[in-house]
């Protein structure tokens, strides 16, 4: 048999970032887009529609983020609130996903005797039934696959295995894990139902109250967050150019954008007290100590900073920031892949790459 493929992945709300031992890596919007008529199918001349193409063609697709909101009931079709239909729907997506994922850094793909294993990483609390749902997913990609902890695998990545306390903010949470030499229990972690969409729906709240004629779509929201977004005090003021009725005008958003950024701060120091709180004193000091912070909310400016300031008043506290956070988890997962023991994979049976040249249209899924 040939040599595996052992491919890493970081299944995030928001994006999703791949790294193979092939010597590839890349990311793309968790999201699939269905033409919406004829016209849109023609036009974009494919079934489904992923990555960049995505945000270029929006407004012609039907777009499904799989894990947007309410992710970790996905599984569980009684309580997710989503009818049966539409968790069909996400779970393909899901598949899609993951397989175009798994496509761009594989190069072997077309060569069914070339296996492929797989670490994922998820949030950290992720239920049961959603590890399962990842897990039925990626049964058509993978022949071998491990579901870990996000934030592990950004911890495993950075050689970071003893006394560290990882928070990621992603999307839609933020994780908060202790790590100390074992995989974490899932009891001792912490996830927080807020993250970069949270900000970017407060801060669209608050920009709107302040400037109600202001015209800007979500994506101009994050856009704006992801560039002028920060948490310090001495921030440059946030001036950009959004439509008022229509026409461009320059908008002071240096206020609604950082009470929106700042919102975050509270949440995650009490939750990081909290967390720390239950391990013994001699380490609770030096998990203070060795805080790293990835996810791409970690690039708000300032925040690294606003944590350690806040932690002074718990015994203080030192946090580092991962050095690339679209990759950190990828990167991690991939070299646990690398080293994973047999018994650490779960053999995946149902693995079929026809999709991967013939994509399933959304007429199919509903
Ligand atoms: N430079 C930046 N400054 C602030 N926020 C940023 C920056 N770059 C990206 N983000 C935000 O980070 C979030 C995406 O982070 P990430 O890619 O880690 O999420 P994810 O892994 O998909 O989500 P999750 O971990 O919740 O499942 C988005 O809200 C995005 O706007
Ligand atoms: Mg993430």
């Amino acid at each position: 048999m040939a040599n595996p493929v052992f491919v890493g992945m970081d299944l995030g709300t928001f994006k999703t970032s791949v790294a193979s031992s092939a010597g590839y890596r890349d990311a793309i919007p968790t999201a699939c887009g269905w033409p919406k008529d004829h016209i849109a199918r023609t036009v974009l001349g494919r079934d489904v529609v992923f990555g960049k193409d995505i945000v270029e063609h929006r407004l012609a697709l039907d777009l499904v983020r799989p894990f947007e909101k309410g992710v970790l009931k996905y599984g569980d079709a009684a309580t997710s609130g989503l009818s049966a239909q539409q968790i069909e729907k996400h779970a393909l997506a899901t598949r899609l996903v993951i397989e175009y994922a798994v496509g761009m850094v594989n190069p072997s793909r077309n060569d069914s005797s070339t296996p492929v294993y797989g670490v994922i990483g998820v949030p950290a609390q992720a239920g049961l039934k959603n590890k399962q749902f990842v897990m039925d997913a990626a049964a058509g990609v993978f022949d071998a696959v491990a579901i870990v902890s996000e934030p592990f695998t950004i911890a495993y990545g950075m050689n970071r295995l003893t006394d560290t306390l990882v928070i990621d903010i992603g999307a839609g949470t933020i994780d908060i894990c202790p790590i100390y030499g074992v995989y974490p229990a899932d009891d001792e972690q912490i996830t927080l139902p807020i993250g970069g969409d949270a900000v970017d729906e407060e801060f669209e709240k608050l920009l709107k109250a302040k400037h109600p004629r202001v015209q800007a779509s979500r994506n101009m929201i994050r856009d704006i967050k992801e560039k002028y977004g920060y948490v310090s005090d001495v921030g440059e003021k946030a001036i950009v150019t959004l439509p008022v009725d229509g026409k461009p005008t320059p908008i002071d958003v240096t206020e609604p954008l950082k009470a929106s950024c700042m919102a975050l701060v509270g949440p995650v120091v009490e939750a990081v007290c909290k967390l720390v709180s239950k391990f013994d004193p001699e380490f609770q000091q030096r998990l203070r100590q060795n805080i790293i912070l990835g996810g791409g909310g970690s690039q708000l400016k300032g925040l690294d900073r606003v944590i350690e300031v806040a932690l002074s008043e718990y015994g203080g506290g030192r946090v580092t920031r991962v050095t690339d956070a679209t990759y950190a988890g990828a990167v991690g997962a991939l070299k646990l892949a690398m080293n994973m023991p047999t018994a650490g994979w779960t053999a995946l049976s149902a693995k079929s790459k026809a999709p991967a040249t013939k994509p399933v249209p959304m007429a199919a899924a509903a």
